[in-house]
């Protein structure tokens, strides 16, 4: 693990709130001198290093307060059967405890330039972001909204107390959809189309297990909504310590020296870097003082997914893109080494 390079910092858990027999939310403590680093975006979640026998796992949660509405920041765990992390925090945390944590992170969020209605899809746990970015849409723009959101039953259904009371005070923006499978089985893509009523010209933000996922995504895309316009988030906790198989991404010649130098855009300005073999493409663009976004550096979180302009690249492992999302030509700058003579990078 490369954590040195990560400024992880101790937080105090405040409150916890048990949301459902399964699920509690934890109320961190931000002291005011780290309030700006702890600054976010609706969407965006923490990363956690938790002690685990002799060694540590990191682990991604969103945050579910939003930066409009909420005082204090909160995420919240869901436990997953025989899950480590997700049943420490539930068993082994109390109020006072310190957790360490990375400053918030993620592409998961609002695109503060657009107007038009935004469409939540969330299954289970995956609410969390949904519910900031709901919460913070509301609050601070004038769009529209539906949310849809799938739960084993009515005992399962995170915030929702919170959800009826955002639905009420927001009858004429907000149409809110829950879907039971007690009730009528698991979704499906007809139960989808009737939950959507044929908003398709929305943005559209799905967090939830895969099947759901997967199901939502090719409603989606069979109702001709564009990838652009379709954000996902996935609920993955990294492997343990396995060497995964390289993955390579993109076209062009392949050299196994990689390039003298890599270019690269981020924020609006275009470098020209010297490349040491063996490093990555965010180590690369660090060590020249650039500020990429990144978080985890173990292919899980895609906080530092760029676009491949140019070249060929080879990542140690992937877990944050999908196939398509590699052949669109997104890359995990924390695993990317360059292995073609030319190579280009873009964050967006
Ligand atoms: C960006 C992001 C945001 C997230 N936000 C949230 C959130 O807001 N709320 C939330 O609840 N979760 C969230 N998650 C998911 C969370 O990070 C964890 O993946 C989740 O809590 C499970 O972690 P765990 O350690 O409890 O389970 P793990 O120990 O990782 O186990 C996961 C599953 O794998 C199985 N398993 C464990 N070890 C092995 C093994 N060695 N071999 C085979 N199977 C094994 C377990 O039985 C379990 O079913 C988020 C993830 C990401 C990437
Ligand atoms: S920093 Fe988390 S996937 Fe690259």
């Amino acid at each position: 693990m490369t954590r040195e390079r990560s400024a992880y910092h101790e937080l105090r858990i405040a409150r916890i709130v048990q949301e459902t027999a399964d699920t509690r939310s934890f109320v961190l403590d931000v002291p005011a001198a780290l309030r700006d680093r702890f600054a976010y975006r609706a969407g965006q979640f923490l990363t956690f290093e938790v002690p685990w026998r002799e060694t540590t796992l990191g682990r991604c949660y969103s945050l579910s307060s939003s930066p409009a509405c909420d005082a204090e920041l909160v995420f919240t765990v869901k436990r997953v059967a025989e899950g480590r992390v997700s049943n420490w925090m539930h068993d082994a945390l109390r109020a006072g405890d310190a957790v360490r944590v990375l400053p918030p992170a993620g592409h998961f969020v609002l695109d503060a330039g657009s107007t038009r209605p935004l469409v939540l899809l969330g299954g289970g746990s995956g609410i969390t972001p949904l519910f900031s970015i709901l919460k913070t849409a509301l609050a601070t723009t004038e769009r529209r909204a539906r949310l849809v959101y799938a739960n084993r039953d009515a005992d399962s259904i995170i915030f929702r107390e919170s959800l009826a009371a955002l639905a009420a005070r927001h009858r004429a923006r907000l149409a809110m959809h829950h879907h039971l499978d007690a009730e009528r089985g698991f979704l499906d893509a007809a139960g989808l189309r009737t939950a959507l009523a044929g908003e398709t010209d929305a943005e559209f933000y799905l967090c939830g297990p895969t099947p759901f996922m997967d199901l939502v995504e090719s409603v989606l895309r069979e109702a001709g909504v564009p990838r652009a316009r379709i954000r996902v988030e996935r609920f993955v906790s990294p492997p343990d310590g396995a060497v995964p198989e390289a993955v390579r991404a993109a076209g062009g010649p392949q050299s196994a020296a990689g390039p003298r130098t890599i270019t690269v855009h981020l924020d609006g300005a275009t470098h020209e870097l010297l490349y040491a073999p063996g490093k990555t493409i965010l180590q690369t663009a660090r060590e020249a003082g650039l500020s990429p976004p990144f978080a985890c550096e173990e292919a899980y979180c895609g906080s530092c997914i760029a676009t491949l302009v140019q070249g060929r690249v080879e990542m140690a492992a992937c877990h944050a893109l999908d196939a398509s999302e590699i052949e669109d030509g997104l890359i995990l700058t924390c695993q990317a080494k360059p292995i073609s003579p030319v190579c280009e990078v873009r964050w967006d």
